[in-house]
């Protein structure tokens, strides 16, 4: 851990409570060794495991993953059942580091599309982990910002129509507690590897302060080494929510 060592006073004080984490360029690094797409997505499966429970060591209170976003579904149909059963594998494999690092997890997303299978495995997962006071982990899965700022809206008109919420109370602390990271803090920091630079309707709401590292390294080669150079530059960002 050489940024611990390097930066340890900084880091004591300032180390992000969360972070979000766009996994990107499984295909690209597939490519780049003449594989399948499915290549990429098992090295980036492995991946996350790997930088999960580093996030977990060194003390990040909330992870978010992006794992498959509302637009994925447009992907080949063979890609995305590929991507499924991964998920299926993954979630099983993973029960017992949940519990070995004391991880919480959450499923951030609408998870009625899935198949009864996965919706089993999600709900095990959810509730086995459920008492584990670690790290929480938010997988986002048939997730999309617009869609969980959409939903959230749908329920407060609910909640109006039936009189059981008035305009006048409606703010932003309200608003945060309708969307699946409901009473979480918002994302420190949020990394994108794979060169691109954008947030790809990731986080949408939380993310209005988070402080944005891109890597060109891709998912399934993004290394602790890297975690810890994202987290010396959030460390070195003056971070000032739109003060002065
Ligand atoms: C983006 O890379 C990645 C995805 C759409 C899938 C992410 C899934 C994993 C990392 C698998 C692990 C997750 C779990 C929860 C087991 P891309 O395919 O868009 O890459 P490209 O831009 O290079 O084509």
């Amino acid at each position: 851990m050489l940024w611990r060592k390097k930066e340890k006073s900084i880091v004591a004080k300032r180390l992000p409570d969360h972070i979000g984490i766009i996994m990107d360029g499984n295909g690209r690094w597939a490519k780049k060794r003449g594989l399948p797409r499915s290549a990429g997505h098992k090295a980036g499966a492995s991946n996350f495991r790997k930088i999960t429970k580093y996030c977990s060591k060194i003390g990040i209170k909330y992870l978010t993953v992006y794992a498959f976003s509302t637009e994925n579904w447009s992907r080949p149909e063979e890609e995305i059942n590929y991507l499924m059963r991964l998920f299926e594998q993954y979630l099983k494999e993973a029960l017992s580091d949940f519990e070995q690092e004391n991880i919480k997890v959450l499923f951030l997303g609408d998870k009625t599309v899935f198949s009864d299978n996965l919706q089993k495995l999600i709900d095990e997962v959810e509730k086995s982990s459920q008492k584990n006071t670690g790290m929480v982990l938010n997988i986002a899965m048939n997730y999309g910002g617009r869609q969980e700022i959409t939903e959230a809206i749908k329920k407060i008109a609910v909640e109006l129509e039936s009189n059981k919420l008035k305009i006048k109370n409606i703010n932003e602390k309200l608003v945060s507690e309708y969307l699946y990271t409901a009473g979480q803090p918002d994302p420190d920091l949020i990394i994108r590897p794979s060169g691109e630079l954008r947030l790809s309707n990731f986080l949408l709401w939380q993310g209005a302060y988070s402080e944005l590292v891109f890597f060109n390294v891709l998912w399934p080669d993004f290394s602790e080494r890297d975690l810890n150079r994202a987290l010396n530059q959030y460390v070195s960002r003056n971070r000032r929510f739109g003060g002065i």
